[in-house]
């Protein structure tokens, strides 16, 4: 049970802002004498893969931007693959690292330090939004798949298919910013403690 309203402005990873203080205030104490430059071992191993993520959630809009601008359905068919593939990689990765924070990481955070109840479950929430939104790009990656030869052959088609992906892999660029910073801003300073 939640100490806060996720739905709520100030919470949800889509319409906040900046951490409440609610969030802030347990990490407060690991804060002290925190410097990220220091941090090593298995936590600079993590922020490596959040900049992966980040750099392919950068690079997927840009993909589809050059595809949308793409005149003919040849030059369209020839581009999709590719872009299929980096916007499967990326959902794949993207799940990969949430099962193992929500499975291990946030678990092993909560036993040790249960003040920290109200970022983890924050984090928590906005992994079950990403989920939602990566199920959207799935849908979108799936769908260009599906096109038969007849109908990848209609430029409208590709197109329709492109600025759904486009539209999907936008707002998860959004989320991920969001959500990777802030969960630094929690974590960091604890995993540093350890
Ligand atoms: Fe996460
Ligand atoms: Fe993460």
């Amino acid at each position: 049970m939640s100490g806060f309203d996720y739905s709520s402005d100030a919470f949800h990873v889509e319409r906040r802002r900046q951490l409440a203080p609610l969030i802030t205030q347990p990490v407060e104490p690991f804060r002290k004498g925190f410097d990220v430059s220091t941090v090593g071992g298995e936590a600079r191993f993590w922020m490596e893969i959040h900049k992966g993520l980040l750099k392919a959630s950068a690079t997927l809009p840009q993909w589809c931007e050059q595809f949308l601008s793409l005149d003919d359905a040849e030059a369209l068919r020839a581009f999709q693959p590719r872009l299929g593939s980096l916007g499967s990689q990326l959902i794949h990765h993207a799940h990969g690292h949430h099962h193992i924070e929500d499975e291990h990481f946030f678990p092993v955070f909560l036993r040790r330090y249960p003040e920290l109840a109200n970022p983890i479950d924050l984090l928590e929430h906005d992994h079950e939004v990403l989920a939602m939104v990566l199920d959207e790009m799935e849908h979108a990656v799936g769908g260009m798949h599906a096109l038969t030869a007849k109908e990848a052959a209609d430029r409208d088609n590709l197109l329709k298919a492109g600025e759904m992906l486009h539209q999907a892999s936008l707002r998860l660029d959004r989320l991920f910013i969001r959500h990777i910073g802030d969960e630094e801003e929690i974590c960091l300073p604890v995993l540093a403690q350890w």
